[in-house]
């Protein structure tokens, strides 16, 4: 979800305005997701990175996803959205913070119309150093460690490795998003700020997708 900062400054807004204009984004994005029945959406909210922005910064964005959470959970539990996080849980996140994120889950989990995974000081490098470390205190022998092995150990490994990612705001980087599970998503850049996305440049996205040709390394029509 990137540009608010860009977006807002362009307004002459500071930068945390671009994140709250952000919301209405994702909303709608969230609902174009639902209406075209795709079961799993995952969007970026907050990197093991982001800790670098300013501190006015990061405490906006702290409480601001907070209160996405209180104000947007119960809705997302009528439409049938299972919600999740995947990320690191360190001692930087603010308890409250991962008090809402659970009860949110708590409150969810029997949803199955989409499982909307919100990334939060999340990294994908950092996901890859978990599951290692966690299949190394469990005593696995080095020659079990495998790709099926790593799989089974990230955050949820049950989440399908994503068909489509989407970039905005005309930056044409990865920027350590989900980088175990990516390998053969197809990837849509777009210009627009993440403020200005609506369902519709998802399902421009979707389109484009649609005309792509998946190998998956193999040939064509094999
Ligand atoms: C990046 O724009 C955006 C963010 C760091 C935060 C985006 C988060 C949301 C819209 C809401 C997430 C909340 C929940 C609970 C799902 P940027 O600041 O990097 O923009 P710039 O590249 O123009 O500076």
């Amino acid at each position: 979800m990137d540009g608010n900062g860009r977006w807002a400054q362009r307004r002459g807004l500071k930068r945390t305005e671009g994140h709250a204009a952000g919301e209405e984004a994702l909303f709608d994005t969230v609902e174009g997701a639902l209406e075209l029945g795709i079961k799993w959406l995952t969007v970026y909210a907050f990197s093991t990175e982001n800790w670098k922005r300013p501190n006015d910064e990061v405490r906006y964005l702290m409480g601001f996803n907070e209160r996405i959470l209180v104000g947007r959970r119960d809705e997302m539990n009528e439409r049938g959205v299972r919600m999740r996080f995947a990320g690191r849980r360190d001692w930087r996140v603010p308890k409250r913070l991962l008090r809402h994120q659970d009860q949110s889950v708590e409150l969810t989990k029997a949803n199955r119309t989409m499982t909307f995974t919100i990334a939060f000081n999340y990294g994908g490098r950092a996901e890859i150093v978990d599951a290692v470390r966690a299949l190394v205190a469990e005593g696995t022998p080095p020659d079990k460690i495998d790709e099926r092995a790593i799989r089974r150990h990230l955050y949820h490994p049950d989440m399908p490795d994503p068909d489509l990612m989407i970039r905005t705001s005309g930056e044409y980087r990865i920027s350590n998003f989900l980088l175990w599970e990516i390998a053969y998503s197809e990837l849509v850049f777009t210009d627009v700020l993440w403020p200005d996305f609506r369902r519709e440049n998802l399902f421009d996205a979707v389109r484009e997708y649609q005309e792509r040709d998946r190998r998956f390394g193999g040939v064509e029509g094999s």
